[in-house]
Formats: structure tokens, sequence, C-alpha cells
């Protein structure tokens, strides 16, 4: 990316400052996310072509509500500002903002109509005077005087400043958000911004962050040797794939089998680096070793920690037996990377402790090498798509770190893996024949700890229970179950329990998240 071809966000601590990076990359421009304390470092770093300010938790009358740092209205770069973003910049301009909560006025919140009064860049070819349109409003402050050189573009009942502009300067601000799905065109406007605004072309493309990424890891390595730990999953393999693009057999891959893996999982990650992109790959078989270790365990949070700590060990003991390595890869994601923005204060409580490699890099005293990290998920599938992976790989499901222990509620044995792995199975490749794969976020079998009586022919069946999931979601952190029709439903559990020795009874899980969690553990 060269310098002055982006934007950066200067983020407030909203709950949606992570889709303005996502519209902004829709249009075909990079973008990063900076707390509004790191701001000005990242400015100076990122040489940005135009600056978004984030919406807040926060109200700016409040004492000691975040301000943007003064610099950013000074480089004289157009700047957008999106609800406490347009009343940051109003404040620190010269305008007022006053609480809500005063006399009638109780705030805007969910859908508005807003009406345009004005010609603005920010409608080019999208908004004409006269005409209103929807938009999705969520505030309780408002302004009350601009600062001087603005005018108001669009009004709405609750806000006389719904949108307003400085075009001399090139600022602009909405008190309605623009980058969630509620305000319809509102991707369009961050286009025009973006585009109109800014006089950025819209050109970065998943090719050219693969050139980038090929020389910064080129430059990064050097001679060194990099090991690479798959789970088999789209981030670390999308990422093993680019560094051996970037330095060839200076990777080596680790895949550890820890007999908690989906059906074929190993040999479909065997067949595609060995012989497909003739990785070096080192394929261990630890099967035995958690079988061991998850002997008599049924406390999640116990699994849990056992699987993590003997992932990094089997890890670690390839590591060195490989002679040792200067750098770990990784398929560390945006979003795991963007600092959140905390007003309350005070670490969020662990629901489960997620398992990766942490702590292996320092134990070892090597470096990391993360390609993806300024990547969203769909982002990285693109990027797998440009480095030829097939589509049945990139649009995988995700699986969990801990694999089937954690959808195996109770002991963990290889017996019962092996009843879930065929169950699991059956139930995907019926979701696959009904062509409903990619619209669910992740379906899986989970093995219950209880058995009940049946009849199969003219025999009773005392077998365990299996329990169906499918969900939708965004990014995992919060799912809605997937409305499967009955007919589907029924044909699945038939076959679970015909194909599956050991199961006899189907049940499909209804709970949304929250209040459940996606895996059962
Ligand atoms: P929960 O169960 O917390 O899961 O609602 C949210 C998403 O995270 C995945 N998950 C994990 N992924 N290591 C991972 O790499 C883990 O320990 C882990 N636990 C849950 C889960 O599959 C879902 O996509």
């Amino acid at each position: 990316m060269q310098p002055n071809e982006s934007i950066l966000i200067v983020d407030f601590g909203s709950q949606v400052t992570q889709l303005i990076a996502r519209r902004v990359r829709e249009a075909g421009v990079y973008c990063e996310i900076a707390p509004f304390s790191q701001a000005l470092t990242a400015f100076e770093r990122m040489k940005p072509a135009g600056i978004i300010l984030s919406g807040s938790p926060a109200g700016v009358p409040e004492e000691g509500s975040p301000r943007a740092p003064v610099e950013l209205f000074d480089a004289g770069l157009p700047i957008l500002g999106i609800c406490y973003g347009q009343q940051v910049m109003s404040h620190q301009l010269g305008g007022r903002v006053e609480p809500g909560n005063q006399g009638e006025w109780e705030g805007e919140f969910g859908r508005a109509f807003i009406a345009i009064t004005e010609e603005c860049a920010l409608f080019d070819g999208l908004w004409a005077v006269g005409e209103r349109h929807q938009v999705w409003m969520s505030h309780g402050d408002k302004v009350t005087a601009f600062a001087p050189g603005f005018k108001i573009v669009a009004v709405s009942d609750g806000a006389p400043f719904a949108v307003i502009a400085d075009e001399e300067r090139q600022f602009y601000g909405t008190q309605f958000h623009p980058e969630v799905a509620h305000t319809p065109d509102g991707a369009k406007l961050i286009a025009n911004f973006v585009h109109r605004v800014c006089g950025l072309k819209g050109d970065w493309s998943m090719a050219a962050y693969r050139e980038t990424k090929v020389a910064e890891i080129r430059e990064q390595v050097g001679t060194g040797k990099v090991i690479c730990g798959l789970s088999g999953g789209v981030d670390s393999s999308v990422a093993a794939i680019l560094i051996h693009e970037a330095i060839g057999d200076q990777l080596t891959c680790v895949f550890v089998d820890h007999g908690l893996l989906r059906l074929n999982e190993r040999q479909q990650v065997e067949s595609l680096f060995r012989d497909h992109y003739n990785i070096p790959l080192v394929v261990v078989d630890a099967e035995e070793r958690f079988m061991a270790g998850l002997a008599g365990v049924t406390d999640p949070e116990a699994k849990r920690k056992f699987i993590g700590g003997e992932f990094i060990a089997v890890f670690e003991e390839e590591a060195k037996k490989l002679g040792g390595a200067d750098f770990l890869a990784q398929g560390t994601l945006y979003p795991d990377v963007i600092e959140s923005v905390s007003f309350t204060g005070g670490p969020s409580v662990t629901i489960k402790s997620h398992h990766n490699v942490g702590g292996l890099p320092e134990r070892m005293n090597m470096k990391l090498v993360e390609p993806l990290r300024e990547l969203f998920k769909d982002e990285v599938r693109d990027l797998g798509r440009e480095l030829g992976l097939n589509e049945l790989f990139v649009g995988r499901h995700p699986f969990p770190g801990p694999g089937l222990a954690i959808r195996i509620p109770g002991e963990v044995t290889k017996e019962r893996c092996d009843i879930l792995r065929k169950a699991d199975a059956v139930y995907l490749d019926e979701i696959r024949n009904a062509g409903l794969y990619d619209a669910i976020w992740q379906a899986f079998a989970v093995l219950l700890p209880v058995r009940t009586v049946g009849v199969m022919g003219d025999y009773r069946t005392y077998d365990s229970v299996c329990a169906l999931r499918a969900v939708t979601s965004v990014d995992g952190m919060t799912a809605d179950i997937y409305p499967f029709d009955a007919a589907f439903l029924s044909r699945c559990a038939t076959r679970i329990i015909n194909e599956v020795k050991g199961i006899n009874r189907v049940v499909y899980d209804y709970t949304s998240k929250p209040p459940g969690t996606i895996e059962w553990e």
C-alpha cells in the first residue's frame, strides 16, 4: 500500500466501529482503526488521505469523555464524523452539544427519516434535495449550534443537524450511522466520502495485498526459519500458503493430530499441503497422549486447559526436533488485533478460555510472522481464493482448537470421538446436499452423556443422544439458530440413527447466543 491511499478511523469505542472499516474496504480503500488515544501516532505512520471519527457510548458533555487529537483538524484532510464523531468535531471546532434527557427530548434510537435540504459531496449521485431517506440513529445528546464554517445539508425531526458540511475544509458530519445495514444507502455514502471527497481510486485488492505481503515477509524473515502450526482451518492455512510463496522451504508446517479432529480432516490437510502446494509438513500423531490426558476429565475448563497446554508441549517438541526456528507464523486476524476502547474499565469476565499457541514465542524465543493481521475473516477467504485454495476449503465453517472434546460433555474417549465423528459427517453431508452449507456460520453434532431407551426392529436399544447445532452469525460473538425445516431435521435424525452405532436419539438445539454459547462447553 502506498502512503496517502488509506483512511484512518479514529475509534471512540462504538460497538459498530469495525463496520466502518468494512464499508471503507468494500469501497476498495485500505483503512485502519486506531483508538482515539493512539490516533496521532497512527496518523503519522499511515499518512492517510482522510479521517473518519467513530461513534461512542460516551457523551460529549460528560466530563472526561474522549476527544480527537487537535492535530487531525489542522492536517488539511477531509474528515467524516459519525454520530459522536460529528458531535465531538462540532464541539472541538467551536459548536455546542447538549446532553439528552432534557425537557421533551429523549433522543432518537433506531429507524429515522432525514430530509435533504442542500446539495453535498457526500450525496453526489445518491440523494437529491427535497428527498427523504431512511437512516439509523442512536443518540441522546445533540448538536445545538454548529461550528463556524459548517452548514446544515439534511435534517430529521429529532436532529436538525442530521448532516452538516463545511465544503471548504471538506469536513462532514452525520448524526446517523451510515455504516450499519439499517441505513440502506450508508455504504454508498461512505464510498462517496472515500472516492469523491478524499479522491481515492478504490483499487485496493487482494492481488495487491498478496504482492505487498510477500515482499514484507521476505524482508522480515531474511534467511531465517519459520514454523507454522496448522489447525486445518482457513486462517492458519492461508497464512502458511502466503508465507510459503514468499520464502519457500524456509517454512515448515506442523499439524498436531490430537485425535479430536473431524472425519478425514487430517488426510485433507496432508493432501492439500503435501500434494497440492508442496509445502514441508510434519504431522504429529498425538492421539494416544491426548486421550490418556483426557481420561477421567469432565470439567469443561479442565479439558480446555489440558488440551491447550498439551498442544504447546507437542508443538515445542516438534520445533526442537526441527532444530528450532526463528519465527512462529500465526493466522491472527484484524478483529483480534484491534484494541478495544473501554469506558467502563476492568477486565471482561472469562466465559471460556480459548486455546491457541500463545506463550510459545516467548518461551522459545521466536518472533511472530502474522501476515493476516490487517484482514477480516471474509478478506482472508478472498486471499485464499487469490492463492488458489479451492472453494470447499475456503468456505469451511470455523472449528475450535479443542476440537471434538468440547462437543462431548463428560469424559472424552476415543470410542466417543469415533461415534461423534460419524454423526457429524452425516449431518454435514446432509447440509451440503441441501445446499445450505454456505448459509450457515457453523454446524456440528454434539454427543451427550445421556443414554435413552429406543426400539429398532424388534429390539430394545439403550444408547446415546446426539444433539445437532447450526447457527448463523457474523463474528461468532452473537448467534441465531438456523431454522431448518422439519423434513430436513427428520432426514438427518433417521440417517444418524441408522448409520451410527451408539446413537438412538437425535435432538435439535434451539438456543441462540446469548444466552447460550455456540459450542456446548
Ligand atoms: P462460543 O462457544 O464461545 O464460540 O460461543 C464462539 C466461536 O469460537 C469458536 N471457539 C473456539 N475457537 N479455540 C478456537 O480457536 C477455542 O478454544 C474455541 N472455543 C470456541 C467456536 O467454534 C465458535 O465459532
